[in-house]
């Protein structure tokens, strides 16, 4: 079997291909730069692509004849997107339909990270039926993508939305609350900075581990095309997160953390807790648990600090 991954030099793509790899599969990575090194597991193949270019995108198919697509490739900070519309738009609606158009020319299995963004405003538990009230312009450019996928497997593609909720680990990219708390306890630890400032702390979350979730990529693929949601189930507040990180380190996070109006987002996404149940009918469960993962975030900010 073949994989392509788009985007695959971020969290999920590293994990999705590690696990791709260990099942045999030969995998296909893009990536947009020319950096020297690019953190992929040993066995990834690494070419150029941009799903911004239709074309690229499909003499990408062409050349590799994936049996299946994994389209990752985003621009992924919620916060970013209030300040870069036509961007996101372009790039998570416009790039994930080259992508999703592209496999569909070769009758690749099409596989489109999706979101619990997409739910928004509507409050939890959310399934794959709740009704979707994105608020951010990242949420509305998912939401365009998630129907695209649908409206191609009205015309017979295998096309899934996995409608992940939010998924962290050591590999998180630094602007997520998650990893900058993490990274934030460790300078404090450090003796590198006096206090966190962070946004809104009331925001609640359901957070799993990325290995997790990539495992459910997969898997999801093997099953009737649909969408699915991937979620722990479990509902914690940003505070929750903080207090468990700076505990970790025997500090109070009451003592360090600084609350600005310059990390809260015009509008919010105050709640997200996914009910999984059709994914856990398939045999999907998490592994890892909020608090190991908080204790794996701090664990290696520590020692890479
Ligand atoms: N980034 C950030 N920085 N968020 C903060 C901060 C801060 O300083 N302070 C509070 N928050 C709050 C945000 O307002 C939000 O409510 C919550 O922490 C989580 O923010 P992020 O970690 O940036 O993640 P997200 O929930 O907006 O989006 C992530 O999960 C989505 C799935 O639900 C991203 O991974 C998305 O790409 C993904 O689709």
């Amino acid at each position: 079997m073949r994989a392509l991954i788009t985007g695959v030099c971020g969290q999920d793509g590293y994990y999705l291909s590690e696990h791709l790899l260990s099942l045999g599969y030969e995998v296909i990575g893009t990536r947009r730069g020319n950096e020297e090194s690019v953190d992929v597991p040993r066995g990834t193949k690494l070419v150029y692509g941009d799903i911004n270019d239709a074309a690229c995108i499909a003499d990408l198919m062409m050349d590799y004849q994936p049996d299946e697509v994994y389209n990752l490739a985003a621009l992924t900070h919620v916060g970013d997107s209030f300040k870069s519309v036509s961007a996101v738009m372009q790039t998570n609606a416009v790039g994930a339909a080259n992508v999703i158009h592209a496999a569909h020319q070769i009758e690749a299995k099409l596989y489109q990270a999706s979101t619990s963004e997409l739910f928004g405003s509507t409050p939890p538990p959310q399934n794959e039926a709740a009704m979707m009230h994105p608020r951010s312009p990242y949420g509305i450019a998912k939401l365009a993508a998630y129907w695209m996928v649908r409206h191609y497997r009205e015309r017979g593609m295998h096309a899934t939305n996995g409608i992940l909720f939010n998924h962290e680990s050591l590999r998180r990219g630094g602007g997520f609350v998650t990893q900058k708390i993490a990274r934030g306890v460790a300078s404090i630890v450090a003796g590198k900075a006096r206090t966190l400032v962070l946004g809104n702390l009331d925001a609640k979350r359901d957070w799993g581990h990325a290995k997790d979730y990539c495992r459910a990529m997969h898997l999801l693929m093997q099953h009737p095309a649909d969408d699915y949601v991937i979620a722990s189930g479990e509902m914690h507040t940003v505070r929750e997160f903080c207090d468990m990180a700076f505990s970790h380190v025997g500090l109070d996070y009451r003592d360090y953390v600084e609350v600005s109006k310059e990390f809260f987002r015009p509008t919010e996404v105050n709640a997200l807790c996914g009910d999984a149940s059709k994914s856990r009918n398939l045999g999907w469960k998490p592994e890892i648990s909020f608090k190991d993962m908080v204790f794996e975030m701090m664990d290696h900010a520590l020692e890479t600090k």
